[in-house]
């Protein structure tokens, strides 16, 4: 932004108060490319983000945004983190990209860092979450493939059970094990062999597992299909029927884990642990990276040039990784994401009680939704207007994704500023066709009320 520019965008955004309506920008120019040039995979207000800092982010009028998104779930630090940016500099005057021909300095070091974390043994770095899970699909069909079947022919073990209401991304091989039909129906034929399970029932899981099953995949908090925790005794069945079966339990925490949930990982409040872990989202604070974590076994069945990529892992982006994890190790993050999700939750739970349309308050750590019996669409409009980001999943979930370094004051203010989004949000009711519902007996309830 030009100096004169900045500073009047400063003027406003200090006069701001905070909260007051943006004017849509009907001429901008970017907007009007943006509407004609691009592919129209994206509904996006008529607004242009400009900066952000913390938790804030700035649109190009100056209005400033109380961020609980994060660029779903991805900006786990705020925006413009000192110590991110310092490293971003530093590297990018370095070597932006070397290659996968070479080490560079920072993925040795960063798997090991992630291998801690996670418990598991071996990494492979992607560039993004839909990427992760491809190479998962492709690492479960090979560990499961018998030495005598030939190379050419499927293996008897190559299915894989999915979840109802998952989501797990938009290359082919995720939108194969994502459930939501309008993802994965108009670019059929998908990936073949692939069940779903109804999430957390335990009997659909036993009925569906048997030993043509290569991999079982789940979200340990699903995210897209509404905050929805994996219950122990389904994770407990899962990891036993994947050993039984000689399978692959395959945990996607691209969403819930690195610290997310209040643990390093969501799937550490259990006592087991999953073959293979993805990750993605928050793991170079904003800048692509993804990975894929898995066992010694799992890697042995590895051979060189079967797997690869041109741009993950590259220096850049995994000496960034390794700040945010410091970061998160030396500022007790998790303390805090555990400490700011209880006073999040316990302000949501008074704010349930006031508002009849609020459902469930659910959730772990920083990742926390707010089921409603209506809409949530509008609420997500209305929140805007008064300079609050937060999103909708599921129709009926507002979703709140708020940085790891959060303050108790940044608590407050958000409460406060939902319970007026809350209060003043035209309320639009809706009666969906409960048999398109992941959790028909959730709408109907919701219908009911
Ligand atoms: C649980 C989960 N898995 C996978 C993905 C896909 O990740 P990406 O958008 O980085 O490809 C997402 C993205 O929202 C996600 O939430």
């Amino acid at each position: 932004m030009r100096p004169s520019l900045k500073k009047k965008a400063a003027a406003r955004s200090t006069l701001s108060s905070k909260h007051r309506k943006a004017p849509a920008i009907k001429t901008d120019s970017r907007l009007l490319d943006a509407e004609k040039f691009l592919l129209p995979t994206y509904k996006r207000p008529p607004i242009v983000m400009t900066h952000g800092r913390g938790p804030y982010l700035f649109d190009a009028t100056g209005k400033k945004y109380l961020d609980f998104l994060g660029g779903i779930a991805v900006n786990a630090l705020g925006h413009a983190h000192p110590r991110i940016v310092k490293v971003i500099r530093r590297e990018a005057a370095r070597a932006i990209h070397l290659s996968n021909l070479y080490h560079n300095a920072h993925q040795g070091p960063l798997a090991c860092k992630l291998a801690s974390w996670s418990g598991l043994d071996r990494v492979f770095f992607a560039n993004s979450g839909t990427e992760a899970i491809d190479g998962a699909l492709k690492l479960a069909r090979l560990f499961c493939r018998g030495t005598e079947e030939p190379t050419a022919a499927p293996s008897k073990k190559h299915r894989f059970l999915a979840m109802e209401n998952s989501f797990h991304g938009r290359t082919f091989g995720a939108i194969s094990v994502t459930a939501t039909e309008k993802y994965r129906l108009p670019f059929a034929p998908v990936v073949p062999g692939v069940e779903f399970v109804r999430f957390n029932d335990v009997a659909d899981l036993e009925s569906k597992f048997d030993d043509t099953v290569c991999g079982v995949l789940l979200e340990t908090i699903q995210g897209e299909g509404g905050i929805n925790p994996v219950s122990e005794l389904f994770w407990n069945r899962a990891r036993s029927l994947a050993t039984q079966h000689g399978a692959l339990l395959i945990a996607d925490e691209i969403q819930c884990g690195l610290g997310r949930s209040g643990r390093y990982f969501a799937y550490q409040k259990f006592s087991s642990k999953p073959d293979i872990v993805l990750i993605a989202k928050p793991l170079a604070a904003g800048l692509p990276l993804g990975a894929i974590l898995t066992t010694e076994a799992v890697a042995a069945k590895v051979s060189l040039g079967m797997h690869g990529t041109t741009f993950g892992g590259g220096p850049l982006a995994c000496a960034v990784a390794l700040e945010f994890l410091a970061i998160v190790e030396q500022q007790k993050l998790l303390d805090n994401i555990r400490a700011r999700g209880a006073e999040l939750h316990a302000g949501l739970t008074n704010l349930a009680a006031k508002f009849d349309f609020v459902r469930e308050i659910r959730g772990e750590g920083l990742m926390i939704g707010v089921e409603l019996s209506i809409e949530g669409a509008p609420f997500v409009a209305e929140a805007m207007q008064r300079g609050l980001l937060i999103n909708c999943t599921h129709d009926f979930t507002l979703r709140l994704l708020p940085p790891f370094n959060l303050s108790s004051a940044q608590v407050r203010e958000f409460l406060r500023l939902f319970e007026l989004v809350l209060a003043t949000t035209p309320r639009q009711a809706s009666v969906p066709d409960s048999s398109q519902s992941a959790y028909p007996e959730r709408v109907a309830h919701a219908a009911a009320r």
